[in-house]
């Protein structure tokens, strides 16, 4: 593999030889896995051909692009803002997308530094403050509202959309469709029956890929070529990472071994968080995606045959190296619960150089000359070495520069990744009944019709007792 933008996963300091034996694997402790991860691969690719897995073939929509750009190319001038309502699948991968292929502060650029894109912004917890105050900041008047949901009745999505359908009634009269994109189900859901009805443009969440696995549908893309990202290539870089995942070899294929490493840290050293640290601001919302990917993947209760396992790695984000000054403390002596993936890019788009201004002062003088890029490179690689030193075992995600190209790459792999953990840990990486729950009684307590058992269930519940609350 000759591609010089290719993703590589280093994986030396999770071996016995570096981190010592109790923490580490040994190379047989991985050739032990073999047969397992073989099975798995064989039940992905036997369920990726029956349909099952749709989004394994996400990289290969060229229609829903075409799509996708024909829009962009109608409607970006005739607006300044793109808002997208959604939320969890329906929002974090739009987000880690905008904050790491567009320029950090687009939304504060000129209109004509952002190339004659819109502004994009992504709204997805309800918090009224901060609903209200968002809306202060856009101009309505010039603004498509995307709302995305895949089941058509998220509380906190369709909240969204009722508040701005009413505003824009109330400003511009009854014709208001034009003003809205949703993004849903093709035949289900409330959602889709509303755009139906009222006659909004629409694009197609496809059946059987679930939030967290659908940042490469028009979830992602849209708001992503809303923002000027180039996602044809955002999907070659996905493209490419299918074809290194075609192998069923542990040794060869990056999704597999870095979930053979996660697997193994859980089960048989202890290691049940996760913590990606990604040192570059620009990935730190890619850490925020694949904490859900991974914790709502894997948190659960039953395994595939029904029994009680409670699995699941709690995974945390970091930023390097804003949490050397606040984590790596913890990271380095605290329990040894953990195991982490640092994101490293090996090429920035800047290295903003630092001045020589106090040469005699040893302080500082030894800055002077190098750059922020040298800097961050330094502090990335001492850290990794104090957590070696320290026996903490570590992966790195080597990026060679943030691209559409690369991290295309980086969000498939660890999609892959996430579906082969799933066999690993024997469970359903694709539902989450945990979340629904909380939906249900969140439908029942607002007072949605169909819900009465559950609200007869809430009233049931002890009330909460003064006896322990202080204050
Ligand atoms: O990954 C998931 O399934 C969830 O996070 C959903 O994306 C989230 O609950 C939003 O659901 P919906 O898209 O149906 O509004």
């Amino acid at each position: 593999m000759s591609n010089t933008d290719a993703i590589r996963l280093d994986y030396n300091n999770v071996m016995a030889d570096v981190i010592g034996p109790e923490h580490g694997f040994t190379k047989d402790d991985l050739l032990d896995m073999t047969a397992r991860v073989l099975s798995g691969h064989e039940a992905l690719v036997a369920e990726r051909k029956a349909g099952k897995l749709p989004f394994m073939n996400l990289p290969y929509t060229d229609s829903v692009v075409a799509d996708i750009k024909a829009t962009v190319g109608e409607l970006k001038d005739q607006i300044e803002d793109f808002v997208v309502f959604g939320i969890g699948g329906s929002a974090l991968g739009n987000i880690a997308l905008s904050s790491s292929l567009s320029h950090y502060y687009a939304n504060g650029l000129s209109r004509e530094a952002r190339g004659g894109f819109p502004r994009v912004h992504v709204i997805d917890n309800i918090d009224p403050d901060r609903f209200a105050n968002f809306l202060d900041t856009i101009n309505v008047e010039r603004t498509v509202f995307n709302v995305i949901s895949k089941s058509g009745g998220t509380a906190e999505t369709m909240s969204q959309f009722l508040i701005t359908i009413g505003m824009l009634k109330e400003r511009f009269g009854k014709d208001v469709a034009p003003r809205i994109i949703a993004t849903t189900d093709a035949k289900n859901g409330h959602l889709r029956a509303l755009a139906d009805q009222e006659g909004y443009r629409t694009f197609i969440i496809p059946d059987g890929v679930g939030g967290r696995f659908s940042v490469l549908t028009p979830v992602g893309l849209l708001s992503a070529a809303f923002g000027g990202i180039d996602i044809e290539q955002l999907l070659a870089g996905a493209k490419f990472m299918d074809e290194r995942c075609q192998d069923g070899d542990l040794f060869i294929n990056p999704a597999y071994m870095n979930a053979v490493i996660h697997y193994l840290s859980d089960t048989q050293k202890g290691k049940n968080i996760s913590v990606m640290m990604a040192y570059a601001n620009r990935l730190y919302d890619i850490a925020d995606w694949y904490r859900q990917l991974w914790a709502e993947s894997l948190g659960k209760r039953m395994d595939n045959s029904g029994n009680l396992v409670h699995t699941g790695q709690t995974p945390v984000k970091a930023l390097g190296v804003t949490d050397q000054h606040s984590q790596v403390q913890l990271y380095a002596e605290g329990p040894f619960d953990k195991i982490f993936t640092f994101l490293h890019v090996e090429q920035f788009d800047n290295t903003v150089p630092i001045p020589t201004e106090f040469p005699d002062n040893e302080g500082v003088g030894y800055l002077g000359g190098r750059s922020l890029a040298e800097l961050i490179e330094a502090e990335f690689i001492g850290t990794r070495l104090a957590l070696v030193q320290a026996q903490r075992p570590n992966v790195t995600i080597d990026i060679p520069r943030i691209s559409p190209y690369t991290i295309g790459q980086l969000l498939y792999m660890y999609e892959v990744q996430t579906a082969l953990a799933g066999k690993l840990y024997d469970i359903d990486a694709f539902d989450q009944p945990g979340v629904e729950a909380g939906k249900v009684f969140a439908y029942a307590y607002m007072g949605r019709a169909g819900y009465d058992a559950q609200r007869a269930a809430i009233e049931k519940m002890p009330q909460p007792s003064n006896e322990f609350m202080i204050g």
